[in-house]
């Protein structure tokens, strides 16, 4: 897939409210179902914006495309599991460009830590595919409370292992 103007760089304060503006679709939410209480808590957000941004063993890039902000992917140590997990978040005037396949497939290709691992919930296939797009595997599945459900559901545990190659999505 041939694009143009897409880059990762480092996530500062002036992105937030961007980030925070895709949090607040619904839609969007209940795809990634794992999300904050509240997302209209601009203090919360911040709060935790802070904490990954000041944590070592954590790590978070904003998905820019034609000079915007269009998302972000990271990475941190779940602490439900102990184990490196990714993350991201597209907003959703970009979705079905690949953007968050090539965010994830950059992000992850300098990251020498393997195993990683996502979670989406078991029905948020856009996400799911993007985790098999970059060679995570299916590993099992788990029960979670969803935030923006306000219940508990399935959700499948992705791995990717080391050795798998990055996909070459843009060529
Ligand atoms: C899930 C999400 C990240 C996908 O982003 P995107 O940039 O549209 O994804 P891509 O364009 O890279 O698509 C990758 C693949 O997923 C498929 N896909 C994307 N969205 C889909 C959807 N809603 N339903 C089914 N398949 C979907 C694409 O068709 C593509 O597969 P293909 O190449 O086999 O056709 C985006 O919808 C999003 O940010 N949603 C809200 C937050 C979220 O769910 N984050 C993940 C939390 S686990």
């Amino acid at each position: 897939m041939a694009m143009i103007d897409f880059n990762l760089r480092e996530v500062t304060e002036a992105d937030l409210p961007i980030l925070f503006e895709h949090q607040q679709d619904e839609d969007a939410r209940r795809m990634a179902a794992f999300t904050s209480k509240d997302p209209a808590d601009w203090a919360a957000f911040t709060a935790k914006w802070a904490k990954i941004l000041g944590d070592p063993t954590a790590a978070a890039k904003v998905v820019v495309h034609g000079e915007r902000v269009v998302g972000m992917v990271g990475t941190f140590i779940a602490p439900w599991s102990g184990q490196r997990e990714v993350t991201y978040w597209i907003g959703r005037e970009y979705w079905g460009q690949g953007l968050a396949t090539r965010a994830l497939t950059e992000f992850i290709a300098p990251l020498s830590e393997r195993p990683l691992y996502g979670r989406a919930a078991a029905d948020n296939r856009g996400s799911i595919r993007v985790l098999e797009k970059c060679g995570f595997v299916d590993v099992g599945r788990e029960r979670a409370f969803a935030e923006a459900r306000g219940e508990e559901i399935d959700e499948v545990v992705m791995e990717l292992r080391a050795g798998v190659p990055s996909p070459a999505v843009w060529s």
